[in-house]
């Protein structure tokens, strides 16, 4: 069977995959701890649910708007002046299937095949196969110093004639590193004097750490929100824990958010309406669910710190945010694929490979899961990988048997 060319330059997401590794091993009633996952446990809002439920009962739900409907729209522009000290129009936004359609059209909007788009390493394992999707060109840089904070002056080096975009994720999946206000600053500078566009992925903004507050890229331009190239992307699904409503927003210039509009309306006429009634329930509702998940978080990555600084062996740099943790496991086994594997069919404990985010070596732990789950997933690895561990660990009456060394 001949696939588009396009087809066949993408592959399936690593951590979707992952998801359903873990359902079928729990489904065959394997004991799975999964430390790969990218959605926090708790409960959606209430006035999510509620205002979904109500939308429902009207029996009434129908083809929409396909930028979003103007509840929705009217919720983002005061959250954008909330977050982002700017006060935009309804021209201005446009709300999508998650924040990763409202990426994708994005990209769709302003790449040309071949033209480049430059992204920090590690990334998102998302954002390679997104710009492949428009034939265009990835271009990960990572910083030099082997850090995971980027510097304007590696970025620099790699900004050429066909670089139309930089895409920047602060915190950022998967280090959990929150870059600084400095950095931010340069880079919307430095994208302004080049004319390029700055797509901030702000997802994770508000799940910040150790007393840090969400900052705005609107703060470092001197330009209005319609002369900006800059695009902020955002949503309900980490902030909410409401990932399987799939409703995320962009907010841009009037000229980019329409040519985003036009690819949407195209490609699925826009968001489900019920969901997005949900977000407006949830972006207007009582915000009380968003700090204890933050605390909750902070929380579980003090404990997970703790557990890994006590791993011999193993590299951990503090995330500011987000769940996730990447640690350097490259004392144990440089290839994260391998080590991965090796750890789901020892212990069955998932973890994401570093190698799906562009930096081998590494695997990315998750602790949006229980503090059980977290103590126990890591007392797994360990015992899989230390050689001095005892020859046989129980996981509930099951005995596991260290046949390896
Ligand atoms: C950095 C980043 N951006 C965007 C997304 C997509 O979010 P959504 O579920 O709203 O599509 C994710 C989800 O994992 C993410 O980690």
């Amino acid at each position: 069977m001949s696939l588009s060319q396009i087809a066949r330059s993408i592959k399936a997401s690593p951590t979707l995959a992952l998801n359903e590794k873990a359902a079928i091993l729990r489904e065959k009633g394997d004991p799975v701890i999964h430390l790969g996952g990218g959605e926090p446990k708790s409960r959606a809002p209430m006035d999510a649910l509620l205002a979904a439920v109500n939308s429902l009962n009207t029996g009434e739900i129908r083809y929409a708007p396909a930028d979003g409907i103007p509840e929705l729209k009217k919720a983002i522009i005061r959250y954008t002046e909330e977050f982002y000290g700017r006060k935009v129009n309804p021209e201005n936004v446009i709300a999508s299937g998650g924040a990763k359609q409202a990426i994708m059209v994005a990209m769709q909007s302003i790449l040309n095949p071949q033209e480049e788009i430059i992204f920090p390493a590690p990334y998102w394992v998302s954002y390679p196969d997104m710009a492949r999707l428009c034939g265009a060109i990835p271009v990960p840089v990572l910083p030099e110093d082997g850090t995971f904070y980027p510097r304007l002056k590696d970025i620099e080096q790699r900004v050429g004639s066909y670089t139309r975009a930089i895409i920047i994720n602060s915190p950022n999946n998967p280090t959990g590193a929150m870059y600084s206000e400095e950095f931010i600053a340069d880079i919307v500078d430095f994208c302004e004097r080049k004319d390029i566009y700055l797509i901030m992925d702000d997802i994770y903004h508000r799940l910040i750490f150790d007393g840090k507050k969400p900052f705005s890229a609107y703060n470092y331009t001197k330009k209005s929100v319609e002369e900006s190239k800059l695009i902020i992307i955002n949503g309900v699904s980490k902030q909410y824990a409401m990932t399987g409503f799939r409703i995320g927003w962009a907010v841009g210039n009037k000229k980019v958010i329409e040519a985003m509009a036009n690819i949407q309306g195209h490609q699925t006429s826009g968001p489900s309406v019920l969901l997005q009634k949900a977000a407006v329930g949830a972006l207007n509702g009582i915000q009380s669910s968003v700090e204890s998940l933050r605390v909750t978080l902070e929380n579980n990555r003090n404990i997970l710190i703790g557990l890994l600084k006590s791993f011999n062996g193993i590299k951990v740099t503090v995330p500011d945010g987000t769940f996730y943790c990447f640690a350097d496991f490259s004392a144990y086994e440089k290839d994260s694929q391998k080590l991965s594997t090796y750890l789901i069919d020892k212990v069955m404990v998932l973890t994401v490979p570093g190698k799906e985010f562009g930096l081998d070596g590494f695997l990315r732990i998750s602790y949006c899961g229980a503090i059980k789950e977290i103590t126990d997933g890591i007392e797994r690895m360990k015992w899989a990988l230390d050689p001095n561990s005892p020859n046989e660990l129980y996981i509930g009456d099951r005995k596991l048997v260290r046949d390896w060394s």
